[in-house]
C-alpha cells in the first residue's frame, strides 16, 4: 500500500538532508508541504522540486529557536495552507567540541535549536491538532542520545531531552487521537554529516563510521524519510510515543 497524506504538513529544515527527501515524499502522498527552514534559497528549491513533480508546497523562512517567530509563522501557514496535520522537526546543526570547550554559547545555541525548536513547534500545533481530534507529529532524536558520544555532549542533551519531550506530550494529547513518535537517525550522508569536508576525508570518515553498523554503511537521507511517513500514516495508526532507531542495525543488542 502506498500511503498517502491528505492535508498540511509542516517540515522544518525543509531546504536540505533528511527534511528535504520528507518534504518531497510527503508532497508526493499527496500533502500540502510548508517547507520551513533558516535558509529560504534551500527552501525554495525544496518547493520548486514538490512542484516540479506535481505536489502543493510553499517555503516558510525561520529560526525555529525564535518562539515568537514560530508563532508567527504557524499563523501564517495556518491561514495559507490551513491547519496543520503532520508536523516533522528536523531542523538543526551542531559543532562538535570536548567538554571542556562546550561553551556557554555552543550549549545555549545547541539546545535552543534542537529542543527549544522542537518545543516551539510542538506547543503552537499540538493544542490545534488535539482539539480537532486529528494529526501527527515526528520529532528528531540521535543514535547520540541513546548511547552517548564523544565530543557532542551538548547535543546528545539536547537530543535526549526531545524524547523525554515527545513521550510526555505524546501521553497528553492521546486521548484525541493524536500521535507523537520520535524517529533517532544513525549517521546519514547529509551536509549536517559531512560538516565542511568533502572528497577523500570525508570518505575516510564514512568508512570509519560505517565500521560499527552490522549493514555496512551510513544512511540516506531517503532511507529515513519512508520512516518518517510511515510513522505519519494510517500505517501507524497505533503507535505514540515510540522512538524509532534507524541506523543500519548499530544500536542491535
Ligand atoms: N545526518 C545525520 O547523521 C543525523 C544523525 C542523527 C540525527 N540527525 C538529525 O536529523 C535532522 C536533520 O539533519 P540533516 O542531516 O538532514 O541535516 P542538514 O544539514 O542536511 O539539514 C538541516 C536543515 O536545517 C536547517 N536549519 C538549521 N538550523 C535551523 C534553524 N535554527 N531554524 C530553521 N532551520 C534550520 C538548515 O538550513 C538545513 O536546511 C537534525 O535534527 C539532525 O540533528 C542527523
Amino acid at each position: 500500500m502506498t500511503e498517502s497524506l491528505e492535508g498540511v504538513a509542516l517540515v522544518t529544515g525543509g531546504g536540505s538532508g533528511i527534511a528535504r527527501e520528507t518534504a518531497l515524499l510527503l508532497g508526493a502522498a499527496g500533502a500540502r508541504v510548508a517547507v520551513a527552514d533558516i535558509d529560504p534559497d534551500a527552501a525554495q528549491r525544496t518547493v520548486e522540486a514538490i512542484a516540479a513533480a506535481d505536489g502543493n508546497a510553499a517555503m516558510f523562512e525561520i529560526d525555529v529557536a525564535d518562539a515568537d517567530a514560530v508563532q508567527r509563522m504557524v499563523s501564517i501557514v495556518e491561514s495559507d495552507l490551513g491547519p496543520v496535520d503532520y508536523l516533522v522537526n528536523l531542523a538543526g546543526s551542531f559543532d562538535t567540541a570536548p567538554l571542556a570547550e562546550i561553551s556557554d554559547d555552543l550549549w545555549t545555541k545547541t539546545l535552543s535549536v534542537h529542543l527549544n525548536g522542537t518545543f516551539y513547534t510542538c506547543r503552537a500545533i499540538l493544542p490545534g491538532m488535539a482539539e480537532r481530534g486529528r494529526g501527527a507529529v515526528v520529532n528528531t532524536s540521535s543514535i547520540f542520545a541513546l548511547r552517548g558520544q564523544a565530543e557532542a555532549a551538548h547535543y546528545a542533551a539536547a537530543k535526549g531531552a526531545v524524547i523525554g519531550f515527545s513521550k510526555s506530550i505524546a501521553r497528553e494529547v492521546a486521548p484525541s487521537g493524536v500521535r507523537v513518535n520520535v524517529v533517532a537517525p544513525g549517521p546519514v550522508d547529509t551536509p549536517f554529516f559531512a560538516r565542511g569536508m568533502s572528497g577523500d576525508a570525508l570518505d575516510q570518515v564514512r568508512r570509519e563510521r560505517a565500521r560499527i553498523i552490522p549493514l555496512g554503511r551510513i544512511g540516506r537521507a531517503d532511507e529515513i524519510a519512508p520512516v518518517i511517513l510511515f510513522l505519519l500514516g494510517r500505517g501507524a495508526a497505533h503507535m505514540t510515543g515510540q522512538v524509532i532507531p534507524v541506523e543500519g542495525g548499530e544500536m542491535m543488542r
